[in-house]
């Protein structure tokens, strides 16, 4: 029995081999009866998810391959095509999160890496997917930013600035198809997945700790993310981080990045370490 606009929909998501994609991919098969392309490039951590799909599996197809290089895009649109495959969803959630550092300390290949992932890829998925998610009568788009978008903190400049260009590239493209698109943004707070891999080795126990303090549960997340676009939601925020640095950015304005990151130099965590020495 369909519940829900996406029920037995096509949905293509990307970063699908790990975290809040992983969780997404899993209950779009097992709670909505959808086909699902996983795209990711760790082949081992997405045949880890197909065992997990178990008696689904059928429903689970992917492609591995980098989001941030537009001729990747290209082929894959091309070959969706040619094999007559009609996606309804795309939903963009690969990304990465660089070390927490000053701007000075970033290399120029990191600060265009991240906004290749984080930015470039999604130019590239809509460009290339749009044109063919039009041919879908349940036709929609969800991209993943973060609360980075919502308040800029000292350390995260060149995600916040990868996922603030999302957020608002995201609304404009909305206004472009309202009506005949559902365009989704999620702007998450701290979430417990592996995304913290670039900070190890300056997370102490104490870093960790307060991490997994203001950290939302993956599965929790996960679960907002899908109840969102259930009820096809424009802007949602969710975890309680994220809101607080919504709700404050409304009411103090750009004093809610200066009292946060004058929080964080305080803290003496090692994971802010290089953003506060000179
Ligand atoms: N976790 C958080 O605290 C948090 C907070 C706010 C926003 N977000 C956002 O949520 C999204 C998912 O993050 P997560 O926490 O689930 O992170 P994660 O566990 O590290 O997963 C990231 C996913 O992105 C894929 N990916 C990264 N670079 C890629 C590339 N160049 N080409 C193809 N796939 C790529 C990875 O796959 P492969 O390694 O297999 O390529 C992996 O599946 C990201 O956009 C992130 O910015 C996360």
């Amino acid at each position: 029995m369909i519940k829900c606009w996406f029920d037995y929909k096509t949905v293509i998501v990307t970063g699908a081999s790990s975290g809040i994609g992983k969780g997404i991919v899993k209950k779009l098969i097992q709670e909505h009866c959808c086909n699902v392309i996983g795209i990711a490039r760790n082949e081992t951590k997405i045949k880890a998810l197909i065992e997990e799909l178990g008696s689904n599996k059928a429903k689970f197809s992917y492609y591995l391959f980098d989001v941030s290089k537009r001729e990747n895009w290209e082929n894959f649109a091309a070959e969706i095509e040619k094999n007559n495959i009609q996606p309804d969803v795309l939903i963009n959630n690969a990304g990465i999160l660089p070390k927490f550092d000053k701007f000075a300390h970033y290399s120029m290949e990191d600060i265009e890496s991240a906004m290749n992932i984080n930015f470039y890829s999604c130019v590239y998925s809509m460009r290339c997917m749009i044109p063919i998610l039009l041919k879908s009568d349940s036709a929609g788009i969800v991209n993943i930013a973060s609360s980075a978008a919502l308040c800029s903190l000292a350390g995260t400049s060149v995600y916040s600035a990868s996922k603030a260009a999302l957020k608002s590239l995201t609304g404009s493209i909305r206004e472009e198809y309202r009506g005949r698109l559902y365009i989704g943004l999620v702007c998450p707070g701290f979430t417990k997945t592996d995304i913290f891999h670039n900070q190890k080795g300056t997370v102490d126990s104490k870093g960790e700790k307060a991490l997994n303090l203001v950290s939302s549960d993956c599965e929790k997340m996960v679960d907002a993310v899908i109840n969102g676009m259930w009820k096809k939601r424009s802007d949602m925020v969710f975890g309680i981080d994220a809101h607080l640095m919504s709700a404050g950015t409304k009411i103090l304005g750009v004093n809610v990045s200066r009292i946060s990151s004058k929080v964080l130099k305080m803290s003496k965590l090692d994971l802010f370490a290089d953003v506060f020495t000179e």
